[in-house]
Parts: structure tokens; sequence; C-alpha cells
């Protein structure tokens, strides 16, 4: 058990808000697992205050999703008691400010990582925040701007100051993007810089044994998991199993096949035909992108104009010449 302000969660790995992906078919693949925190995909405030019904249906979710985490992105300290008292009405238990999101249409009002350059700025927010609403509120940072301008550690100080429960830090700065490996130095100096506030590590964490060395190499407190798990949702079970010093599960091609279609199946019953076709795609990819043997698959699914077909090519597939044995580096390309 892993205690955040008032919250007993069951584990200290968590699984990242996904912006595109962490929607209600993946986080339900999650909760098969039992991660000790899931995080919606991000929200923008101005949309949440507004009652964009679009914004909402992003915070979908279902009871064995909890515990649960909602995520706001915006710069307006105004907004921010109102946007958490939304999430915490609508029963999250946790509620998070994004300073990370990299895109340049996010980061141009000053959201996202734009707040890095702000430290005061996402005190106010968070302070806010705190004030608004009785659930724990945590902050998800990058490093810095650029490798010129690390603020991971003065804004842990900043948000411990204002109330916050946890800081997730994830190793890379704005200026990185997703390329380069994270730096976990970056994770450890927000571990020192912090008094009681809890640090969660956060980047390139694929394989059960990068979250302990995350742990031992950074003293963080938590874990938290992102393109590790699109297309390998298990990986929360692997890493649980690593921690109880129990021997890994193997994962054969048909392990893969039938969490790939229990994946679909909750894609086909809450989006429509035509989107769901759209993410058949994008979801294929991810389960594919690791096995030997596997593109002729994936390039089917790709060119299926229809759901029946998508699911045909799977059935008629030769599992049984595809291999998905560990290999020395996993691909993301693709997520
Ligand atoms: C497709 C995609 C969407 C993301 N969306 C969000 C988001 O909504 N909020 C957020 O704080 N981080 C978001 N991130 C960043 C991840 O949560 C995580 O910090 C990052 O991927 C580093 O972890 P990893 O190396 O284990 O993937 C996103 C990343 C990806 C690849």
């Amino acid at each position: 058990m892993f205690q955040l302000g008032s919250l007993l969660l069951p584990s200290n790995v968590f699984c990242a808000p996904l912006a595109g992906c962490s929607d209600l078919p993946f986080r339900r693949m999650l909760a098969r697992y039992r991660p000790g925190l899931m995080y919606c995909e991000m929200v923008k405030m101005d949309a949440l205050v507004r009652h964009d019904p679009s914004t909402y249906r992003l915070l979908d979710y279902e009871i064995g999703m909890h515990p649960i985490g909602a995520q706001l992105c915006g710069s307006k300290p105004e907004l921010a008691g109102e946007c958490a008292r939304i999430v915490e009405g609508l029963g999250f238990d946790v509620i998070d400010l994004n300073c990370g999101c990299p895109v340049d249409k996010v980061t141009k009002d000053g959201s996202g990582s734009g707040l890095l350059k702000m430290p005061e700025k996402i005190g106010e927010i968070v302070a806010n925040m705190v004030a608004a609403v009785k659930i724990p509120v945590t902050v998800k940072v990058r490093a810095g701007w650029d490798s010129a301008s690390i603020v991971a550690p003065e804004i842990t100080k900043i948000v411990e100051e204002a109330g916050a429960k946890a800081i997730c830090v994830h190793g890379r700065t704005r200026a990185q993007g997703y390329r380069g490996p994270a730096d976990w130095e970056y994770i450890r100096a927000a571990k020192e810089a912090a008094k009681e506030i809890l640090v969660i590590g956060n980047g390139d964490i694929l394989r059960p044994i990068d979250a302990e060395r995350m742990q031992k190499e950074t003293g963080c407190d938590a874990v938290l998991l992102a393109r590790g798990t699109m297309g390998q949702p298990w990986l929360i079970e692997d890493i649980y199993r690593h921690f109880s010093g129990l021997d890994p599960l193997e994962r054969s091609a048909i392990h893969y096949r039938d969490v790939m279609l229990e994946h679909f199946e909750h894609i086909l019953s809450y989006q429509t035909p035509r989107r769901a076709l759209l993410d058949f795609r994008r979801v294929g990819c991810w389960f594919l992108r690791n096995g030997r043997g596997v593109r002729h698959l994936r390039e089917a699914i790709n060119r299926s104009l229809s759901i029946e077909e998508a699911l045909g090519h799977i059935a008629a597939y030769p599992w049984e010449e595809v291999d998905f044995s560990p290999q020395e580096s996993l691909a993301l390309d693709g997520v």
C-alpha cells in the first residue's frame, strides 16, 4: 500500500496521462492489472469550465478504474480552483496539473511545459487547486524548458509549499520532445529538493528492471509508466512480480493476440465503428511493434476498410510463426 495525502493506493506503480491514448478502453486494459493510480488524458481548463461535452468524455471512467486521477492543462490561476472542484465533483481521487506538454499549440499561451518558464505561476495555480478541493493535488513536470534552464528541483519546492502531495518528474526537457533517453539525474535532484512531497519518477520505464533501476538511482517514491504500457498493459503486473521476486511470466504470441483482441473489444463497445477502425490501426501497431514476423499483419490491419476485415486478418494470421521473445532494445516507434 502507498500513501498519497489522505489516500491509500494499492501500489506505487502509476500509469501516465497520455493524450489521444489513455482513453476509456485503454484504461479498462490497465485496470485489469491494478496499477496504484491511473490518469486520464489531459483536459483543457478553458474547455472544462465551458462544459464542453467532448472534454467531459475524456474523463469517462468506470468504478473498476479507481484510484483514478484527472489532469488539467492551462495557465490561468483564476480557473484552477473551479476546474479542480469540477474534477472532484466527478468523483476523481486525484487531480494533477500538466506542466510538461511540449506541443506548440499548448505552450504558446503558457500552458503545459510553457509553465516551466514561470515557476511562480505554477505555485499560484497549485495553491488555488489545493484550496478548492479535499483530494490530493499532484503536478507533472518536465525537467526544464531546455538543458540550460533546469527547474524541476525549484518547482518541487514551490509546489510543496503550495500544498501539492506529489510531483512527477519526466526526465526530459521540453526542447528534447521525446528524443533521446530521459535523464534520471533530474529526478534525483528533485527528490533531493523535496521535504515531504513525494517524487514520482518518469521516463523510459519499458521493463520491470527499469522500474527497479529508476527507484535505486533516483530514490523516487513511485514510478509512472507511459509508453511502456502501450500494447503492453501487463507491464504493471510484470513489475509487481519482479518486485516480489517472482519469475517473469512468459508472454506468447497467442497472449499478445488475445490481449490485443480484448483491447479491440473495449474499443468496439465505446467508439463508433468509423472511429473504432482508426483506433484498431493505432492500437494494433502498439501491440505488434516488438514482434518478429508480424509486419504483414500490421500492414493488413492498417489497410483494412472495416472492422470485420481487420478481425479477419487477425483470425487468419499464422500466429505460430510470430516471435515476441524479449529483445535487447524495445521499439517505441508507432507510439
Ligand atoms: C502520445 C503521448 C501522449 C501524452 N500525453 C500526455 C498528457 O496528456 N499529459 C502528460 O502530462 N503527459 C503526456 N505525455 C507524456 C507521458 O505521460 C510521459 O511523461 C512521457 O511519455 C515519458 O515517459 P515514457 O518515456 O515512459 O514514455 C504523453 C506522451 C505520449 C507519448
